[in-house]
């Protein structure tokens, strides 16, 4: 697993205490910086990010896994720029669940992405009789900067650092500030894939934030604003709802 940095963009910013986070969702489309908040959140707070596009792209570089027919599935539909199967994707949800590290809360980034990944976390959640109840936060970002964030989005594939080329470039073009590393891009950031992604987006996912808003545990912010300030109204929403 990478070593977790800070995402470009981000400094150490003065944030809200949170003893017991609890579940909280990060929603919003591809690009509207999930993984960037998920990832400070996590930090500030202590608690882990449970990102399903990152527990895929781990199963895909496992040699064994990924030649598996599965595996080989599972490949074609997120070059596709398609969604993995509910059944799939709740499976590998409910065993990172498990572990003890969720005990305090947890960052879902991701997921739920369907109608049906919704009803089924709640319910799970029911089941396990959590403490608190789930918050979720929903980033908003314009189509015209998601293909943007989208297409010059870079990692490293060492730290794990997120950078974007128009907006939060590296130092030197092509490496990663922290160890050196080559960035990478993703398979399915290229400008066609993105598009699909983006509208599988609104076709999906809308009515998975119309059904939080309706449960009212439930905050949306301004996702266009610079990284930190983000952050902040993130963090805000989050101490608000558990207040
Ligand atoms: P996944 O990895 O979850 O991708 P995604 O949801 O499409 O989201 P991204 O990771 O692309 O964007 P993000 O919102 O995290 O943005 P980021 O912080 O990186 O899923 C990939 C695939 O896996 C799916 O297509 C599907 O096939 C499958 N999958 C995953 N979950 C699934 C599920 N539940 N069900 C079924 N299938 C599933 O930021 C983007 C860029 O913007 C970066 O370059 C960053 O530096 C920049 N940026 C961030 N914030 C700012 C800011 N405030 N200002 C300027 N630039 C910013």
């Amino acid at each position: 697993m990478p070593v977790m940095e800070r995402p470009a963009g981000s400094e150490a910013v003065t944030t809200p205490i949170l003893t017991t986070p609890g579940p909280i969702l990060l929603l919003g489309a591809p690009g509207a910086g999930k993984g960037t908040q998920a990832k400070v959140l996590m930090m500030e707070w202590s608690i882990p990010q449970i990102s399903t596009g990152d527990l895929l792209r781990e199963m895909r570089k496992d040699p064994v896994k990924s030649a598996s027919p599965l595996g080989r599935q599972i490949r074609q539909v997120m070059d596709a720029g398609q969604l993995v199967s509910n059944d799939l994707v709740q499976a590998m949800v409910l065993e990172r669940l498990k572990l003890p590290d969720t005990r305090r809360g947890y960052v879902l980034d991701g997921f739920p992405r369907t109608l049906p990944q919704a009803v089924w976390l709640d319910q799970q959640l029911g089941r396990q009789n959590q403490a608190l109840p789930v918050v979720a936060v929903n980033v908003q970002v314009s189509y015209t900067n998601l293909l943007r964030r989208l297409t010059g989005r870079r990692n490293c594939p060492t730290c794990g650092r997120i950078y974007n080329i128009y907006s939060n470039p590296p130092q030197n073009d092509t490496v990663c500030d922290v160890d050196g590393t080559a960035l990478g891009q993703r398979a399915d950031d290229s400008e066609s894939i993105a598009c699909e992604r983006l509208r599988m987006h609104e076709a999906l996912t809308a009515p998975v934030v119309a059904h939080y808003r309706d449960l009212g545990r439930f905050a949306e912010v301004d996702g266009e604003r610079p990284v930190d300030d983000v952050t902040r109204a993130v963090m805000d929403a989050i101490v608000r709802l558990r207040s």
